[in-house]
């Protein structure tokens, strides 16, 4: 019998030529592309045309990726009428969970829609998706989702969050932020996607399905948790008391430690120097970055962890004034570009993803009759 791993610890569970995390060589690379240089050289919308088409566009092919990203922005009627009808209470993540099930009843996939275009349009509209929903929770305001000019889906989703244009900063960091979620080979969202499309089940599905395993703390649901971590604390002896305290009680420490990285996690260095350039033009941002440094202090010295891009992304999203239930969500925005090309490279040489577990039950037994229960 094949030998038992908790949570499929160490076990390869299939090929993939869309990333591969190689934490002592070049670190995580996107089809060959160390992320170092995808985010020095690159765009998300080229990282998106990457993943789902396995080389980066040239400059005419960006130009038209862009404009059909941008033509899928708004939605159908019918999904915003769903949208205002989720309460203003709703996590935004199950809003995402249920307009993108929505979404695949009013455009199935089927044959006037192939995988490829199902991707563009997730890709293209889920921003629209979740601040429609947004606007209209938290102001009573149906927002016109096609308003802005925004060629970028960061400048996009910054412009229609707070009906202006963002700062070129603020754009520059959300989007350098969308190229590091984008894709991280057999996570637990993306192995949900692939479980499901080996099923032979809809694009859709498999993408809502991804969406519920990324809403979880130990997941995407982490960057959440970070910030109100680092919110919870005034100033860095605050937090160190208030970090040795959570460690005594055993508590996890959101934004901290890795499956896979063992010594670093090489996205956090590249977000961290995002987080400390935002977090210097205030005195709020300067003490959210002594604190998040201090705690990463503690933690490298009494855990031996280390931050996982999660962690400074907090500071990042908030300094752009993004609310922070929002912050899964924009995790969502990325990933699907990554969720997207797993799904078509698991459709491409499928076999039902149907592991075998370790019984520990009872050992077999007769059924009593009703009265001798
Ligand atoms: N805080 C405190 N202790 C931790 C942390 C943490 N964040 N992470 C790991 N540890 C400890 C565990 O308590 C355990 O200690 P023990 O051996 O004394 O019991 C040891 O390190 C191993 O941890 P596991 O939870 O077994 O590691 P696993 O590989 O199963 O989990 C995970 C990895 C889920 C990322 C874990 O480190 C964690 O819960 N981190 C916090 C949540 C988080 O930040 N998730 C985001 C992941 S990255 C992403 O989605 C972009």
């Amino acid at each position: 019998m094949a030998e038992f791993s908790k949570g499929l610890a160490g076990i390869v569970a299939g090929q993939t030529s869309v990333a591969i995390i190689d934490e002592e060589g070049g670190g995580l690379q996107y089809r060959g592309y160390p992320l170092n240089q995808l985010t020095e050289k690159a765009t998300f919308e080229d990282v998106a045309y990457l993943l789902l088409h396995g080389e980066l566009p040239n400059a005419a092919e960006l130009k038209a990726y862009r404009a059909s990203l941008k033509a899928k922005r708004d939605l159908p009627s019918a999904l915003k009428e769903a949208l205002e009808r989720i309460p203003a209470s709703a996590h935004p993540m199950d809003v995402m969970r249920t307009g993108c099930s929505m979404l695949g009843c009013l455009e199935p996939e089927g044959a006037d829609r192939d995988q490829g275009a199902i991707a563009d349009r997730l890709v293209g509209c889920f921003g629209s998706m979740i601040l429609y929903w947004h606007h209209v929770a938290v102001g009573g305001t149906k927002a016109d989702v096609t308003v802005d000019s925004e060629d970028t889906l960061a400048g996009h989703f910054l412009h229609l969050l707070h009906g202006e244009a963002p700062l070129d900063e603020h754009r520059k960091a959300l989007d350098i932020s969308f190229i590091l979620y984008a894709e991280h080979e057999f996570n637990a969202s993306t192995f949900t996607a692939r479980t499901i499309t080996s099923t032979l089940s809809d694009f859709y599905s498999a993408v809502t399905g991804a969406i519920g395993a990324l809403r979880g703390p130990l997941h995407g649901g982490a960057n959440e948790a970070a910030m109100a971590l680092i919110e919870r604390f005034g100033t860095a002896d605050e937090a160190e008391k208030g970090i040795l305290e959570s460690l005594k009680k055993k508590d996890k420490i959101m934004g901290f430690g890795h499956r896979v990285y063992k010594v670093r996690d090489p996205r956090s260095d590249i977000i961290k120097v995002w987080a400390e350039k935002l977090a210097s033009g205030s005195d709020e941002g300067k003490r959210q970055f002594e604190v998040a440094e201090r705690i990463e202090q503690v933690m490298r010295r009494e855990k031996d962890l280390f931050p996982n891009l999660d962690f400074y992304s907090a500071i990042v999203y908030n300094r752009c004034g993004i609310p922070t239930p929002l912050f899964t969500p924009l995790f969502v925005m990325s990933r699907v570009t990554g969720w997207a090309a797993h799904i078509m490279e698991q459709r491409a040489d499928n076999r039902i993803i149907r592991p075998t577990s370790e019984y520990a039950g009872p050992a077999v037994r007769d059924v009593p009759a009703l009265d001798q229960r």
